[in-house]
């Protein structure tokens, strides 16, 4: 498929239009592990912006709007600062930018913990604002009320267990989840709640291999693992880190790419033509009206 297109400005609508495929959509996504096995996993990589999202939507199942852009598009240190509008507007950008792909978009620390009603409150705005088909929120038993209050009210909910980076703070870190048995015990339980409760997918991230198959094998839903194991139903990773737009990156990154080379490479060539006053050439110049 062609991944060739320039953006009506207007409209950010992709130009051509990329053959319209029907949108895949949640149930569909959920119908995918059938049995307690996913036939063929998952894929869904992280976007923030319509050209990424035009780029990466016919490889994807799913594109995750991932308060991850804090640190990636915004360098902040943490995701702890992400606001409401700034999902918003990275969603809507996303959801105009893709065409095939069950887009969900992140629900930002603070906007959802305190009640079923403050999350509705802020998960209903994503909806309407983006058009994102569901959100994604973090915790386990802890969030089971929620994702269940929202689910029965219309709100599609992947829940995010495991290593959550919004309470880094309680954590203490980003290190791996499940070495002790208490946390095993933890984390098994916090699966069978939020699929309990409605979740119709969750991210297990940052967990010793082991609980991500044990994980996996427990539930129904599908399991979309990032740093957890090559048995979860599915797979996760921030497009900019499997892309090789970083130095460094987690231990569970592959890098797929390297596209801060290649960017390097493009602008040092674009600063030696400066430089050398060989561009603009007479290609992108405007000649006089004979
Ligand atoms: O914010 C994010 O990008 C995420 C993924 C890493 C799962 O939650």
């Amino acid at each position: 498929m062609s991944t060739t297109f320039t953006i009506d400005t207007a409209t950010s609508r992709a130009n051509p239009m990329p053959a319209p495929m029907k949108r895949l959509t949640v149930p569909a996504i959920q119908r995918r592990k059938f049995d307690g096995k996913t036939e063929q996993p998952l894929v869904m990589l992280t976007a923030y912006t319509v050209r990424m999202a035009q780029l990466l939507d016919p490889h994807c199942d799913m594109l995750l709007v991932g308060d991850s852009l804090g640190q990636v598009i915004y360098g902040l240190p943490s995701t702890l600062a992400v606001t409401l509008d700034m999902m918003c507007a990275h969603g809507a950008a996303v959801v105009r930018g893709s065409y095939h792909s069950v887009v969900i978009v992140d629900m930002p620390f603070g906007s959802y913990e305190s009640s079923p009603e403050a999350a509705f409150a802020s998960a209903s705005r994503v909806m309407a604002d983006t058009g994102c088909a569901a959100i994604k929120l973090e915790g386990g038993q802890a969030m089971a009320p929620t994702i269940r209050f929202l689910s029965e009210r219309g709100i599609p909910v992947m829940a995010h267990i495991g290593l959550t980076p919004q309470a880094v703070n309680v954590l203490g870190g980003y290190g791996a989840r499940g070495r002790s048995q208490q946390e095993h015990e933890k984390i098994m339980a916090d699966a069978k709640a939020v699929a309990d409760a409605g979740a119709f997918a969750m991210v297990l991230e940052g967990v010793v291999e082991p609980i991500g198959a044990a994980v996996t094998q427990s539930v129904d839903v599908p399991v979309i693992g990032i740093g957890a194991s090559a048995q979860c139903d599915g797979q996760v990773l921030v497009a900019e880190d499997m892309l090789g737009l970083f130095e460094r990156t987690p231990r569970f990154v592959k890098r797929f790419g390297d596209i801060a080379g290649r960017i390097s490479a493009a602008v040092e060539t674009y600063a030696n033509d400066v430089r050398s006053r060989a561009f603009p050439g007479p290609e992108q110049t405007y000649a006089p009206k004979d």
